[in-house]
């Protein structure tokens, strides 16, 4: 079973295009995770599986079911907003059974389902509270929980964790993930940040102007991408993406063999090994602790080099640089992978 099939779902406003033309297939009991840069269409496509917005072109299926025309109260889906959408002036325990108030579910119901996810979410001790009164952290369970009562199969959350710092951040990417998997939950999550993506997901939906660039494991789409968009996507620091000459790298004497039609090599700084091979000039370093990323001429091209942070001391003027010819990504005119 799916949980959610897109069959040629488009959707356009007068000035704008959000989503080309799409097909998409989102498994059931998965964690998928639509990702990509400002505007490239994420909270549109998570809107139009929630009804929020209707399709220009398409049909959409939720669970196998035509929900196409089915508004969005009846859609069995819950959502989880970006800026929580809290409201100020009830308790945490009033905010998270308001859902069920408006769908009249009987008392005893919704006091133990509420109890359920109070647990849950270790919110039993602030349920009284107003959510003024407390952390970013806290309010974003309150808003969870809110999603999560509503016992829902398919949930949707854009860009949940956005406004919390980047410790909280981690720690909430864990609980996420340990309540979806233990739930059995299928979700559908929006997020820009591809560390967040490769980190939670079962599946990477990467979208790129409206359009699907590759949809993949994040082990797959970091071994192997897709596209030029989808190689400089995924990965931090970025792959290093050299133009080519006669089998060259352009401008220098550094011999590469390319597969027929490749106009561009790919080459992740990770996958650079310092101490041996052809020497290069470094022409500027990055310390960030852990890591010393050089950045060294290769002819007309520069290229990134991901060392140890030990290094730092040590590393100046010429390195020598070699890589695994296993580890080369190879693109055509196009920006497809060969
Ligand atoms: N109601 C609307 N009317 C017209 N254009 C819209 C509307 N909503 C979104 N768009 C346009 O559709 C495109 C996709 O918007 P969307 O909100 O889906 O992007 P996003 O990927 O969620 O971006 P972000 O990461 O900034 O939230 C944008 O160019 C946006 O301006
Ligand atoms: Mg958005």
């Amino acid at each position: 079973m799916t949980a959610v099939c897109f069959s040629s779902v488009s959707k356009s406003w007068d000035a704008a295009t959000a989503l080309h033309p799409t097909d998409l297939t989102l498994a059931t009991g998965e964690f998928s995770v639509l990702l990509g840069p400002s505007g490239c269409g994420k909270t549109t496509t998570l809107r139009l599986i929630a009804g929020l917005e209707s399709p220009t072109t398409g049909k959409i299926k939720i669970f196998d079911h035509d929900v196409t025309q089915v508004p969005s109260s009846q859609r069995g889906v819950s959502m989880v907003f970006q800026n929580y959408a809290l409201f100020p002036h009830l308790s945490v325990a009033e905010n998270i059974v308001f859902g069920l108030r408006v769908r009249r579910v009987p008392s005893t119901e919704l006091q133990s389902r509420l109890k359920k996810v109070l647990d849950l979410l270790s919110l039993t001790a602030y349920q009284e509270r107003k959510p003024g009164q407390l952390s970013g952290g806290q309010q974003q369970r309150v808003a969870l929980a809110r999603a999560l009562v509503a016992d829902s199969r398919l949930c949707l959350m854009d860009e949940p964790l956005s406004n919390l710092d980047a410790q909280l951040r981690q720690e909430m990417r864990h609980e996420l993930r340990a309540l979806q998997l233990k739930l059995g939950l299928s979700v559908v999550y929006v997020t820009h940040d591809q560390t967040e993506a490769m980190s939670m997901a079962d599946r990477v939906v990467l979208l790129n102007g409206g359009r699907v660039e590759q949809i993949a494991t994040p082990f797959e789409i970091y071994q192997r991408p897709g596209t030029l968009f989808a190689a400089q996507f995924i990965g931090s620091a970025r792959m290093n993406i050299l133009a080519l000459e006669q089998g060259r790298i352009a401008g220098s004497s550094v011999a590469v063999t390319p597969p027929a039609g490749a106009v561009r090599l790919g080459l992740r700084p990770e996958d650079i090994v310092l101490g041996s091979g052809p020497s290069f000039v470094v022409e500027k370093t990055e310390f960030t602790g852990a890591d010393l990323l050089l950045h060294a001429r290769v002819g007309s091209q520069m290229l990134a080099v991901r060392a140890q942070g030990k290094h730092a001391l040590a590393v100046q003027g010429e390195v020598q640089l070699s890589w695994n010819p296993l580890n080369l990504h190879w693109f055509d005119e196009h920006g497809r992978r060969i």
